[in-house]
């Protein structure tokens, strides 16, 4: 998609639009099929006022419900939260299980409103080793929601992007193993297709809160030709403006995909 619109350039400056405005000016332009978010600086948002990082959490999970509605309303076919990491184990233990227990809760809370919007809740990482109550809990929303059409959620959960290729060159190599496929003949599409992500797009667009310059083991592969965008707010005052100024900002680019 080559985006260069003069009446991106031509605008008022953004930080002056309303999140109405904001919203109609993206939506005049190409919309990206596929927005990423890490969001980052939920503990920080939280001790800056003196509270338990958990507090942070909370406000972090508001937002993101926040942030769903507005890509709903924009358009988005994919949305993508980085919302657990491999490497979050390595937390406080109380902190590992409020947010297990956080996001198991939200999730369910948000059913109604994900089939309301004909919304669907994929989850992209490893199952294993996450507890079968939280599980349970996740997989009913996926399952439920399965057969929607509109926005794909899909919530990176126990998600690790090294450990992600390691998953598909596994299974590719036991593809070659059954003779199914000649190691010559293994293509990118072969790749993308062994990924957690296999049936959504690659990623646009790339946002990552509290101004972080990091990709944190997040979608590696998918990523390639991805354009970055980096802003300074905490992720619990991450609003639908902000998404929609990212956006903005990505489509008043020119992606080139390494061409001239
Ligand atoms: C980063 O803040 C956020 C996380 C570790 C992920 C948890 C995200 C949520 C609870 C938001 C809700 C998401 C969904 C999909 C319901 P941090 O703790 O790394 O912040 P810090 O860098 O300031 O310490």
């Amino acid at each position: 998609m080559a985006l260069k619109s003069p009446r991106a350039s031509a605008a008022a400056p953004l930080a002056e639009l309303s999140e109405a405005e904001l919203l109609e000016r993206a939506r005049a332009q190409p919309v990206p099929a596929h927005v990423a978010i890490i969001m980052d600086g939920n503990g920080r948002w939280a001790t800056r006022r003196g509270l338990p990082r958990v507090a942070g959490h909370r406000e972090g999970v508001k937002a993101a419900r926040t942030i769903v509605r507005a890509a709903d309303a924009l358009g988005l076919r994919y949305l993508t939260l980085y919302a657990f990491s491999t490497e979050n184990w390595s937390r406080p233990e109380n902190e590992v299980t409020l947010l297990m227990r956080l996001l198991e809760e939200s999730v369910l809370r948000e059913l109604p409103e994900l089939m309301e919007r004909n919304a669907r809740l994929k989850v992209i990482g490893r199952t294993r080793g996450v507890p079968l109550p939280v599980r349970r809990g996740i997989d009913r929303v996926v399952g439920a929601t399965a057969a929607n059409t509109g926005l794909t959620v899909q919530m990176a959960f126990n998600y690790g992007g090294r450990d992600e290729l390691l998953d598909a060159f596994r299974a590719l190599a036991r593809r070659v193993q059954a003779g199914e496929l000649a190691p010559e003949d293994i293509s990118e599409a072969d790749v993308s297709h062994a990924l957690y992500t296999a049936d959504a797009p690659d990623p646009d667009l790339l946002i990552r809160t509290s101004g972080e310059m990091r990709i944190s083991n997040f979608l590696l592969w998918q990523i390639a030709y991805t354009e970055l965008w980096v802003t300074p707010t905490l992720w619990p005052d991450f609003g639908g403006a902000d998404l929609y100024r990212g956006v903005l900002d990505f489509q008043g680019r020119t992606r080139r995909f390494g061409g001239v």
